[in-house]
């Protein structure tokens, strides 16, 4: 990788306009399980198409709702790693140079911001803010910070402890949901609007821990070429994206990050 390090580097030294998209391995060695790539004990009963929709939550409420709980409660439990920070401090001497650096992520933690960095757009919602399923009104339901026991090492969906979800305060028979994006719904169109915008003014374009399997974010790094940008891609793993950049690292968000800070 020190070749490649070195040519990233080179990429990157006079680039005033970046765009970093990130994906679940940008969260996983703050321990934060992927999806994909490693499948962890939850899904082994279910496949995520059949639990993150709103039929399954409207057919299952406690199920979904305990199994989307679980999740925000082990990343609230978790901490940014080095790439977090070094993606924080980079945006701040860009942006104190006139420049830019805009992240666009497809996760619904909040990692990037407890780095240090302002998200330009969270592609697929975020896990910490709820709104009634129902009539949608917001909830000022806000998670609590996890017991030890409620992180324990990854349940099986069967050892999961059901909680029904709390009642909607405002339409009183709704129940409430994270405004995170379920398989079916749509994208926050403002989202995908400022992603496209970001990705078509950026000189370079760093695509960091996404399987670029799920639509519409995978069409944002070859939107970023189309428009005349370099696209860097960081990912132990080839992805289908890694032929078509300009430049594949194979490595983690959390060793690569640090090492091209300019
Ligand atoms: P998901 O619930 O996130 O599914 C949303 C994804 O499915 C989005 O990419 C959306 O564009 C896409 N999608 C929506 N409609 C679709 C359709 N008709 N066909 C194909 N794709 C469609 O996916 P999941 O794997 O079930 O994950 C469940 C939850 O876990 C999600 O909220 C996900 O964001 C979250 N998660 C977050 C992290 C993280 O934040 N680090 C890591 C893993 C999973
Ligand atoms: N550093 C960088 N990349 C990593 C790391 C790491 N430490 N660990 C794993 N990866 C890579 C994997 O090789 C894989 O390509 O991160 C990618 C994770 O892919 P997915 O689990 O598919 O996550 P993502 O691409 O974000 O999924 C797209 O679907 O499941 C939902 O919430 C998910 O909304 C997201 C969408």
């Amino acid at each position: 990788p020190n070749v490649a390090i070195r040519e990233a580097r080179a990429m990157i030294q006079d680039a005033q306009r970046i765009v970093v998209l990130t994906g679940a391995g940008m969260s996983a060695e703050s321990g934060v399980p992927t999806f994909r790539d490693a499948q962890t004990g939850l899904w082994e009963k279910y496949s995520p198409e059949e639990l993150a929709t709103p039929e399954a939550m409207y057919n299952r409420p406690d199920l979904v709702w305990s199994w989307m709980l679980h999740q925000a409660r082990v990343m609230r439990s978790v901490e940014p790693h080095d790439g977090h920070r070094m993606l924080g401090s980079w945006q701040r001497e860009l942006v104190d140079g006139g420049g830019a650096l805009n992240i666009v992520t497809q996760n619904i933690d909040d990692l990037h911001e407890r780095g240090g960095s302002d998200v330009l757009a969270h592609l697929h919602g975020t896990t910490f803010t709820f709104r009634c399923f129902e009539c949608q009104a917001p909830s000022d339901y806000r998670l609590e910070d996890p017991t030890d026991e409620q992180l324990q090492a990854t349940p099986t969906l069967d050892q999961l402890k059901l909680e029904e979800p709390p009642a909607c305060g405002v339409c009183s028979h709704g129940f409430i949901r994270p405004n995170i994006v379920m398989f079916g719904e749509l994208l926050p169109q403002h989202a995908m609007d400022d992603a496209l915008e970001a990705v078509r003014e950026a000189d370079v374009a760093i695509v960091v821990g996404t399987s670029n399997i799920v639509q519409p974010a995978a069409t944002l790094p070859i939107a970023a070429s189309a428009a005349g940008a370099l696209v860097i891609e960081i990912n132990p793993h080839m992805t289908p994206l890694s032929q078509d950049a300009d430049l594949y690292i194979p490595g983690t968000a959390g060793t690569i990050l640090p090492e091209l800070y300019p």
